[in-house]
C-alpha cells in the first residue's frame, strides 16, 4: 500500500534512501571501501567498448554511465535509445560489451537490442530490477537494482538505483584497466556510501520544492539546463515533468542553448539548472546568466559554493549538499523528480498513472 502517503510516486520518492543503501550494499565493501560486483563471465580489462541502450529514464541512467565509464575507466562508450540502436544495425568489435539498462526487464526496444547485441557477438550485461525478467534470462550477466517493486508509472527509485549500479560498474572496471589509483578508488567509493545519507537530506527541502513547484506550475514550457554528468539529469527532469504534469518541458545540454533554445526564453519560461560546484560550473553559470539577462526565471540546483555564486541570477535557489562531482547525478535526480511530483499534484493530474502511459512497454 502507501501508507501515509498520498501516491505511489511520493512513497517511492521517500524510498531513494533506503533503495540506494540496498544497493549499494550489494557491490560495496564498507570495510575495506572496495566495488565487489558479482563475478562476471567476461574480463572488464578486455572489453574493447561499451554500448549502452534503453528507453526513456533508464537511457538517461545509461547517458550518465556513459560519462562514468569514459572519465572513470577510459573505455570508448556509445549509446541509443534502443528504439534507433535496433534499426541503426550498428556494426560493433569484438568483445565489445552491450549493456542494457531496464526497471522492468521486459521493454520490447530494450529486449530486441539485447538480442541484436548478441548476435553481433557482444558479451550482454542487464542492469535490471525485476530479477525474473526476460532481460536478466537472455543476459550473460545481470546487475540488479534493489529497488523493490516500483508501482508509480513515472520511473523514481529505480531510476536512482540504476544510477548506483553504474557508477559501481564505472569503478570495477576502472580497477580492472588501472585507470584508478587505489586513493581515487576509496574517494570514490566513499563518496558513493555517502548518498543514501545525502539523499535523505535532500528530502528535506520538500516545502521548499513545493513552493517552486507553484511557480513551475503555470508555466507552458520549461527548459532544463545541465553539463557534463548533470546533462542526463536536465534530461530526466524534463521528461518526468512532461509525463507527469503534462507541462511541456525539454533538458538540454547547457552549452547547447545559444544553439537555438535560448530563442524561447522570456519571462514566463522556467529555466531549472542541476549545476553542481566543479570544473564546469563556471560555463554553465555563464549560459545561465545568458537565460536571466533575457528575462528567464532561473532556478538553481547547486551546492552552498554554486548557490551563492548565482545568488544574483536566481529566481529561487534549492542548496544540495556539497559531494564529489562524481556522484552528483545520482543527488540530483531526487530534487527533480521532487518538482515534477509537486508541480502534477498542483495540477491535478493522475499522477501515479499519467494519461496514455503504460509502466512496462512491452510493444514497440
Ligand atoms: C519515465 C519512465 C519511462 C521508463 C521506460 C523504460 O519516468 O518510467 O521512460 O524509464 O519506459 O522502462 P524500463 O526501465 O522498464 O525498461
Amino acid at each position: 500500500g502507501k501508507g501515509n502517503y498520498r501516491h505511489f510516486m511520493e512513497k517511492e520518492l521517500h524510498e531513494h534512501p533506503a533503495v540506494l543503501g540496498d544497493t549499494l550494499r550489494q557491490m560495496v565493501n564498507p570495510g575495506t571501501r572496495a566495488v565487489v560486483l558479482p563475478e562476471l563471465p567476461f574480463d572488464l580489462a578486455g572489453i574493447s567498448r561499451v554500448t549502452i541502450t534503453a528507453c526513456g529514464s533508464a537511457f538517461y541512467a545509461g547517458l550518465v554511465g556513459r560519462y562514468w565509464f569514459e572519465s572513470i575507466a577510459r573505455i570508448p562508450t556509445d549509446g541509443d535509445v534502443a528504439s534507433e540502436f535496433r534499426y541503426r544495425a550498428p556494426p560493433l568489435p569484438q568483445g565489445g560489451l552491450g549493456l542494457l539498462v531496464s526497471q522492468s526487464g521486459e521493454t520490447a526496444d530494450t529486449l530486441a537490442a539485447l538480442r541484436y547485441l548478441k548476435a553481433q557477438g557482444q558479451h550482454v550485461l542487464s542492469v535490471v530490477n525485476v530479477e525474473e525478467s526476460s532481460m536478466a534470462r537472455e543476459s550473460d550477466a545481470v546487475l540488479q537494482t534493489v529497488a523493490g517493486p516500483e508501482i508509480g508509472v513515472a520511473s523514481t527509485k529505480a531510476f536512482t538505483a540504476q544510477l548506483a549500479v553504474l557508477a559501481c560498474l564505472a569503478l570495477a572496471a576502472g580497477r580492472a584497466r588501472g585507470t584508478l589509483s587505489a586513493a581515487q578508488e576509496a574517494a570514490m567509493t566513499q563518496a558513493l556510501l555517502e548518498v543514501p545519507g545525502r539523499a535523505a537530506e535532500i528530502l528535506e527541502h520538500d516545502a521548499a520544492i513545493r513552493r517552486i513547484a507553484a511557480r513551475i506550475a503555470k508555466a507552458r514550457d520549461v527548459l532544463y539546463l545541465g553539463r557534463g554528468n548533470c546533462f542526463p539529469i536536465a534530461l530526466e527532469g524534463a521528461l518526468k515533468l512532461k509525463e507527469i504534469s503534462y507541462i511541456h518541458a525539454e533538458g538540454y545540454a547547457a552549452g547547447e542553448m545559444k544553439h537555438g533554445p535560448i530563442a524561447l526564453i522570456d519571462p514566463t519560461v522556467p529555466v531549472i539548472a542541476t549545476v553542481p560546484s566543479g570544473p564546469l560550473f563556471e560555463k554553465t553559470a555563464s549560459n545561465l546568466q545568458e537565460a536571466a539577462a533575457r528575462g528567464g526565471q532561473v532556478i538553481v540546483f547547486s551546492d552552498a559554493a554554486g548557490a551563492a555564486k548565482l545568488q544574483g541570477i536566481a529566481a529561487e535557489t534549492i542548496v544540495m549538499p556539497a559531494v564529489d562531482p562524481f556522484v552528483a547525478p545520482i543527488l540530483y535526480a531526487i530534487p527533480v523528480q521532487l518538482l515534477a511530483y509537486h508541480v502534477a499534484v498542483l495540477k491535478g493530474t493522475d499522477v501515479d498513472q499519467p494519461r496514455n502511459l503504460a509502466k512496462s512497454v512491452t510493444v514497440e
